[in-house]
């Protein structure tokens, strides 16, 4: 027993185990590349998580006594008994705001470590705090901080709790500057000895909190997804901070892995808006969603909008020979993804050839479209990223445009004055026919008209995009 005790405590056994983990951790990214395979990725990563897990509670010292190990078994329960129904019960639509709340609690452990950290090792406690692990602490306990109540805000923005659109206070720019001065400032006092150590570390926690706040509440709610990537990204930072603290090195390797790739998919999703990251810190862009004008009016300079009926566009569809079909947020909100697959299924049964155009943005996550479709059993191979599809839309026969906006919208290739100017899109006017499926001519995310709606090839179907798509399937049923 003390043998077997002593083996499972043994240093190398520890690292051995911190070292699968990783390399679970690894594979399960990886397995997040592709919708196929995220499942098993997801699964992957979660085993290398409970190893790792495992491992630190088998390290000397960690659990001292039973009392600790009861407070342990306690958080775990706790947190299992909230985490798994709200991960079970949440819709696909809210998963934004989900990924926000998990994120931030993971900011929030890592400032309570430093805190811990401080309470533990500083000089005149039980150890004594070396710079080597005082920095990596300090910078965890803002970092955490910032990301712990800068997720609170885009959580509280996405559930509608706060309002979306963006919030700001007069000077808020000097008082951000403030607070950072005061985070900064007192992690330096600290690094320099001073005394009264406790206001210092209450200090830090509470500017950076307060400055967390203050960075999003600014920002407008549609523009959340990146900014939940970006404080995701610190949030890896910091832990990969606390795991310098802490000499423990599947922190370090995972806070890394969090962090990289939180930045690579921040720079990713700026990227194909064509919008910096910090024009996105700094705001005010879309939210809108206004303008809801009657359905079949038209804009005196742009012309008349051409409606049509479902039987109509089942004919259009029927006789096509290429159609691709081209989602976007509209049919995640009218959960359309089910009858879309019935009417692709339709189609192909009249010979139809059936592609579903991806652009990197459509929806408001990233893969928010691959998910969706996923669910509803659409073929893997009948997805197309933009780069594929976009050669293909001058062969196409119709484009089938159901609840996207933004992502087809022409002007950002041919209007310099458009706010998303140089912003890559599907370039669905290039098809012979487009039908358009939405309930008004209300803008989307960006809050800018879409002069594809126009033109002369192009006919909508408005209502809600699922009765829309079900009418079609029926009418192509019955030809
Ligand atoms: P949007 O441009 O936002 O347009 C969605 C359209 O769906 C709206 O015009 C709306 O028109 C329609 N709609 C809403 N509910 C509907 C329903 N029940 N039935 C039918 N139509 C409905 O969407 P998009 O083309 O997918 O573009 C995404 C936008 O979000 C881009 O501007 C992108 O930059 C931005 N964004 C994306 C992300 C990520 S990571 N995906 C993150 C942040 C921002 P009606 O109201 O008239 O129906």
């Amino acid at each position: 027993m003390v043998l077997a005790t002593s083996f499972l405590q043994d240093n190398n056994f520890i690292d051995a185990l911190y070292i699968l983990a990783v390399i679970l951790f690894i594979l399960g990214l990886r397995g997040l590349s592709g919708p196929q395979s995220a499942v098993r990725g997801n699964k992957i990563a979660a085993v290398g998580m409970a190893i790792a897990v495992a491992a630190t509670l088998l390290k000397k010292g960690v659990l001292p006594d039973g009392e600790t190990l009861l407070l342990i078994v306690v958080g775990i329960a706790i947190g299992t008994a909230i985490g798994i129904p709200a991960a079970l019960r949440v819709k696909m639509t809210q998963i934004p705001q989900m990924v926000a709340l998990f994120n931030g609690v993971g900011g929030g452990a890592v400032a309570l470590i430093a805190w811990a950290e401080y309470r533990r090792r500083f000089p005149g406690a039980d150890g004594d705090w070396t710079l080597k692990a005082e920095i990596p602490s300090l910078f965890a306990a803002i970092i955490g901080s910032i990301s712990f109540w800068g997720s609170n805000i885009a959580f509280a923005k996405l559930q509608e709790i706060l309002p979306g659109k963006p919030i700001k206070l007069p000077g808020q720019q000097l008082l951000n500057l403030l607070l950072l001065v005061v985070a900064v400032g007192s992690a330096i006092a600290l690094a320099a000895g001073v005394h009264s150590q406790a206001l210092f570390v209450l200090g830090i926690l509470v500017a950076a909190g307060v400055l967390g706040n203050m960075v999003v509440l600014p920002i407008g709610g549609a523009d959340m997804p990146v900014v939940i990537s970006l404080l995701n990204a610190f949030t890896g930072l910091s832990a990969a901070a606390a795991g310098i603290a802490l000499d423990n090195f599947a922190l370090i390797v995972a806070g890394t892995i969090v962090g990289a790739s939180g930045s690579i998919l921040t720079n990713l999703m700026a990227v194909a808006m064509n919008r910096s990251v910090p024009s996105i810190i700094a705001g005010g862009f879309g939210g809108g969603g206004e303008l809801p004008a009657a359905a079949g009016g038209g804009d005196a300079d742009r012309g008349p909008v051409r409606s049509t009926s479902a039987q109509d566009v089942a004919i259009q569809l029927s006789y096509a020979r290429q159609v691709v079909v081209v989602p976007g947020y509209g049919m995640a909100v009218a959960q359309a993804q089910h009858a879309v697959r019935e009417l692709s299924r339709a189609l192909e049964s009249k010979g139809v050839e059936v592609r579903f155009a991806i652009h990197p943005v459509a929806g408001r996550m990233p893969g928010h479209m691959n998910v969706l479709l996923a669910e509803a059993d659409v073929p893997y191979d009948q997805l197309k990223e933009m780069d594929e599809i976009n050669p293909e839309f001058g062969r196409t026969d119709v484009s089938l445009i159901i609840g996207a906006n933004d992502v087809t919208n022409p002007a950002a290739n041919n209007d310099p004055g458009s706010p998303i100017y140089g912003m890559p899109i599907l370039e669905v006017n290039r098809s012979s026919s487009v039908i358009v499926l939405k309930r008004s001519m209300s803008s989307g995310f960006a809050g800018i008209d879409n002069p594809l709606f126009y033109d002369p090839k192009t006919a909508m179907l408005f209502g809600d995009a699922r009765a829309s798509v079900s009418a079609i399937t029926s009418e192509v049923q019955s030809l």
